[in-house]
């Protein structure tokens, strides 16, 4: 079976289209990264427009990069949630057209399985179960993965997600929107051990995550009188290493809870490059090991949900007629793949 994927619950419009036996054939992206700067973060509205103009050339580049034409398909894989209502509307009216356009099912797919599928893309994928820490934007948790559609969720954010204390902390030091990539850039020149920040929930037990308490250290440090703005790197040092701890130390607890030896991380977070530094040697003092996806498979991509919409096609899983898309969806109200539908 070959799915075409389309996504468009944020700031990314993608579309992919992957074979059971060939793999990935092809994905394209268009990120709407610098239609948004000038506002400081994703506006909504201008994010649907900009959906509606990519998505159909879109379509054509990832089909014709496959060499494929809507003939060989099996199936179209959208994403329906959570995410923007507007945006996910786009993706959501379009895949839906087309596969009624074309005699094909449709499958709605929930952006955060694809996510949590996403390292099943690389050469050495991940085996069942395994624990995912989830890590973007909008989301931060983490979970137990005992097959595709069987999550549980062990522990999530009680207010801001990872990235959101990546991006909201680079804002106060002045760094454009998205600010986690920048801020770690910029980490990079910081001197270790200046600022100290808190590292949210590391005292308490659990696997919950606090990140909000970040934010007002930050501020407090760049908006004291005697702040020299030579420190900025040294600040982004002490957040990203604040951020980086906080999330490792509950990744590995969550294995030691779980008693599971295989870690998945995923999720734009999953991108920065001393996480996966700090993971990886973490992971292996313990005997575990960590699985990422490729970097570009971090961020929001089509590839990812195409994986989850090829194996729910794949166990008879179909979309009715409706066009499906909702800003909230838990993904603990999944259901595992042998089942058929989504219980939502
Ligand atoms: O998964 P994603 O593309 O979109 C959501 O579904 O949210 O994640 C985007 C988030 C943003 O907050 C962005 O700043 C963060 O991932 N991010 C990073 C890095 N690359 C992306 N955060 C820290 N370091 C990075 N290298
Ligand atoms: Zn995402």
């Amino acid at each position: 079976m070959r799915v075409l994927a389309i996504e468009s619950s944020c700031d990314e419009s993608a579309v992919a289209v992957l074979d059971e036996d060939r793999g990935l054939l092809s994905h394209v992206l268009h990120s709407q990264i610098d239609l948004h700067r000038v506002y400081g973060g994703v506006v909504p509205e201008l994010a649907s427009r900009d959906h509606v103009r990519r998505l159909v050339p879109l379509v054509r580049a990832a089909l014709a990069d496959a060499a494929s034409t809507p003939a060989d398909l099996g199936g179209v894989a959208y994403t329906a949630g959570p995410g923007l209502i507007g945006a996910l509307l786009t993706g959501a009216a379009l895949a839906r057209s087309l596969a009624f356009a074309w005699g094909l099912p449709a499958i709605n797919i929930h952006h955060l399985e694809g996510h949590l599928l996403a390292p099943l893309l690389e050469p050495d994928p991940p085996g069942f179960p395994h624990v995912a820490l989830l890590v973007s934007g909008g989301h931060t948790m983490l979970v137990e993965v005992r097959g595709i559609g069987e999550y549980r969720v062990l522990g999530e954010t009680r207010d801001d997600a990872a990235g959101e204390a990546f991006d909201k902390t680079a804002k106060l030091l002045g760094l454009p929107y998205p600010g986690g990539p920048e801020l770690a850039r910029l980490a990079l020149e910081g001197r270790p051990g200046v600022y100290g920040f808190p590292r949210p929930m590391l005292d308490r037990p659990g696997l919950e995550f606090s990140f909000s308490g970040l934010k007002t250290a930050v501020s407090l440090a760049v908006k004291a009188p005697d702040f020299d703005p030579a420190r900025r790197a040294d600040v982004a040092h002490g957040v990203e290493t604040a951020i980086v701890a906080t999330l490792v130390a509950k990744a590995l607890r969550a294995l030691e809870a779980t008693g599971l030896d295989t870690l998945v991380v995923s999720g734009g977070v999953g991108a920065n490059r001393r996480l996966r530094a700090d993971l990886t040697a973490a992971a292996a003092r313990r005997g575990a090991r960590v699985h990422y996806p490729r970097i570009e498979f971090c961020t929001d991509n089509a590839a990812m949900v195409a994986v989850a919409g090829l194996a729910r096609l794949r166990a008879g899983e179909r979309a009715d007629l409706a066009i499906d898309a909702c800003a909230q969806w838990p993904l603990d109200s999944l259901a595992p793949l042998q089942q058929q539908g989504t219980a939502r």
